[in-house]
């Protein structure tokens, strides 16, 4: 499903260059559930950020379900990423005037789906978050993990194939976390692949796949389901 070879991704800052992936080789098949660890600057983020086609590799390439991301123009990229993958991040990223449902509805505004079935649609996917009493609250009105649930709903509401989730436990006290990680848990056994950066042992512990990253290098790919 992607296929990562050789990918480095540099960042010129001052007159230094940053080799912030340095020739990074993965291939994830769907419905895998896998977490990355590593020290801060280490280049998940980055990683993250190339496989969600927010970014392009500096060099190397990169097939998602077959195709060239390299080959693809910008509308067809974000055409790719509103298809096949949904996005988490640490700080949520609501919009904070429009309430649970209206956040939810937007990937679907986006692609223009009509108002009666995107409305019915975001109503469903918050009910199986558990947020059926949360619909026309504001972010801040909400809990943390609240927010965080909203915005989970966000990334699944057009059915990507991939989640790639960025420290999505990292500002959540430990019952919202395992609340968190529950749900994405489920998503997977329900089918979608995961990808999650994380320091929590928790979601650590339920992955199969555990990669490290060091220098913007993988230095560790450990398959619990391997022989
Ligand atoms: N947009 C950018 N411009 C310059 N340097 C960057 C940029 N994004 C990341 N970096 C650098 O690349 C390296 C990896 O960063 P990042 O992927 O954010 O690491 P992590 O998520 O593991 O903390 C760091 O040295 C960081 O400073
Ligand atoms: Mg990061």
């Amino acid at each position: 499903m992607i296929e990562l070879q050789q990918v480095c991704r540099h960042f010129q800052v001052g007159d230094q260059m940053v080799h912030a992936l340095d020739h990074v080789d993965l291939t994830i098949e769907s419905g895998e559930f896998i977490s990355i660890m590593g020290p801060s600057g280490s280049g998940k983020s980055t990683l993250l950020n190339i496989l969600g086609l927010l970014d392009r590799p500096t060099q190397g390439s990169y097939r998602l379900n077959g195709a060239d991301v390299a080959k693809l123009d910008d509308s067809m990229l974000a055409d790719q990423r509103q298809k096949h993958i949904g996005f988490v991040f640490q700080s949520f990223h609501l919009i904070p005037r429009l309430n649970a449902v209206e956040n939810v509805e937007l990937p679907m505004v986006l692609a223009g789906v009509s108002v009666a079935s995107r409305r019915k649609r975001a109503r469903q996917v918050l009910e199986s978050m558990g947020l059926g009493k949360r619909l026309d609250h504001r972010p801040d009105q909400l809990s943390g993990g609240e927010r965080q649930r909203v915005a989970i709903g966000r990334a699944i509401v057009m059915n990507p194939r991939v989640v790639l989730a960025d420290e999505p436990t990292g500002n959540l006290d430990s019952h919202s976390s395992s609340e968190v990680i529950e749900i994405l848990h489920r998503l997977n056994r329900d089918g979608l692949s995961l990808l999650v950066v994380t320091h929590d042992p928790e979601i650590g512990g339920q992955a199969h796949r555990r990669l490290a990253m060091r220098d913007g290098r993988i230095i560790r790919d450990a398959d619990s389901r391997s022989p």
